[in-house]
C-alpha cells in the first residue's frame, strides 16, 4: 500500500520550496565551482556530446551553482521542461508527477568541500550538474516525460520497483554508443569524478547491451560503483522502446521472474565487455574505495 507523506513545513503541497539562490554563500559556490572544474576536464571525452551541448545552451558554463529562475527560461526554450527546488528526497508519485509535466526536482542544498565523492543523499551539483544538461537534449527530455507517465501506471500496477531499475540503469547509471565507442550519459556518473573513469575505462565492471526486460529485473547497488552498465544505441531508440510500448504485460512476466543479481550476467546477454569484477571483489574484502586509497 502507499504511504502518503505530507510534505515538510515551509515546502508547497507539491514538495517544492523556493530556491532562494541569494543565500548560498561564497564557499558554497566555491565547491560547485571546484567540482565544475574537475568535472568539465575530465568529460569532453567520455561523455555523450549532446551533455556539452547542454551546458552550452544552458549557459552552466558560468561560475557558481546555477540560479534556476536564470536556468529555466532557456530550459524551457529548449524543451519545456523546468528544474524545481525541493528540500530531499520526495515520494515516488510526488517525483514521476513532477516528470509527467516536464519538471524536474533538484535539491538545493550541496554538500561540504570534504564530500567530493560519497553522498547519501542528492545535492545541487548531482541534481543540476548531473541531469539537467541533458534535459535540453529533445529525445532525452521526452524520455524523462514518458517515464514520469509510466511511474504513474506503474504505482497503480505495484511495479514501481521493475521501474526503479530502469531509471537506476539509463538516467542514473546508462552508457551509451557513440559511433565505434561507448560514452557515459547517466547522472550519477557524470556527476563522479570516480566513477567517470571507472563506468568507462576499468575492466571490473560488465557492460552488457541495454534490454528492457533484463534492466528491469536487475538489482542494483547504492553504496559504491556498479557491477553492471547497460549501453543503448541512442535515446531515439531508447524512446522507442519505452514510451511507445505498453509495459503492462511486460510487468505480468515480470511478476514471475526472480531478479537478478548484481554482477550477474544471463545467458541471453548481449555482453559487449565481460567484466573481471576485481573491483567489486576487492571491495567485498573489505578495502576502501579507490578515492580513498588515491586521493
Ligand atoms: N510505456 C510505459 C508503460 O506502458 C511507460 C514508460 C515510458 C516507462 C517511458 C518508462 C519510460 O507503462
Ligand atoms: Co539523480
Amino acid at each position: 500500500m502507499a504511504i502518503h507523506h505530507a510534505p515538510p513545513v515551509g515546502a508547497a503541497p507539491d514538495w517544492t520550496i523556493p530556491q532562494d539562490w541569494r543565500s548560498y554563500t561564497a564557499a558554497e559556490h566555491a565547491v560547485w565551482d571546484r567540482l565544475f572544474a574537475r568535472q568539465t576536464r575530465m568529460l569532453p571525452a567520455r561523455v555523450i556530446p549532446a551533455f556539452i551541448d547542454g551546458l552550452d545552451i544552458l549557459r552552466m558554463t558560468r561560475p557558481g551553482i546555477p540560479d534556476f529562475d536564470e536556468l529555466n527560461p532557456r530550459l524551457m526554450k529548449a524543451t519545456g521542461w523546468q528544474v524545481v527546488a525541493v528540500p530531499g528526497l520526495v515520494p515516488d508519485e510526488v517525483f514521476f508527477a513532477h516528470l509527467a509535466q516536464r519538471r524536474f526536482v533538484a535539491g538545493r542544498f550541496i554538500r561540504r568541500a570534504d564530500q567530493s565523492e560519497y553522498l547519501e543523499e542528492p545535492d545541487v551539483f548531482h541534481d543540476v550538474f548531473g541531469h539537467v544538461p541533458l534535459l535540453a537534449h529533445p529525445a532525452f527530455a521526452d524520455y524523462m516525460q514518458a517515464y514520469g507517465e509510466g511511474g504513474l501506471r506503474a504505482a497503480k500496477l505495484g511495479m514501481i520497483e521493475a521501474l526503479a531499475r530502469l531509471y537506476w540503469y539509463t538516467v542514473e547509471f546508462g552508457l551509451v554508443r557513440d559511433g565505434g565507442d561507448l560514452k557515459l550519459y547517466g547522472a550519477g556518473i557524470v556527476s563522479s569524478h570516480g566513477e567517470s573513469l571507472f563506468a568507462l575505462d576499468d575492466s571490473s565492471p560488465h557492460r552488457i547491451a541495454f534490454d528492457l526486460k533484463r534492466v528491469m529485473r536487475s538489482r542494483y547497488r547504492i553504496d559504491d560503483y556498479q557491477q553492471s552498465y547497460f549501453v543503448i544505441d541512442s535515446f531515439e531508440d531508447l524512446l522507442r522502446q519505452t514510451r511507445d510500448a505498453d509495459f503492462a504485460p511486460l510487468y505480468e512476466q515480470l511478476r514471475d521472474c526472480p531478479p537478478i543479481a548484481v554482477g550477474d550476467l544471463i545467458p541471453t546477454d548481449r555482453v559487449i565487455h565481460r567484466g573481471t569484477q576485481a573491483y567489486a571483489r576487492f571491495r567485498a574484502a573489505g578495502q576502501p574505495p579507490l578515492p580513498e586509497r588515491c586521493p
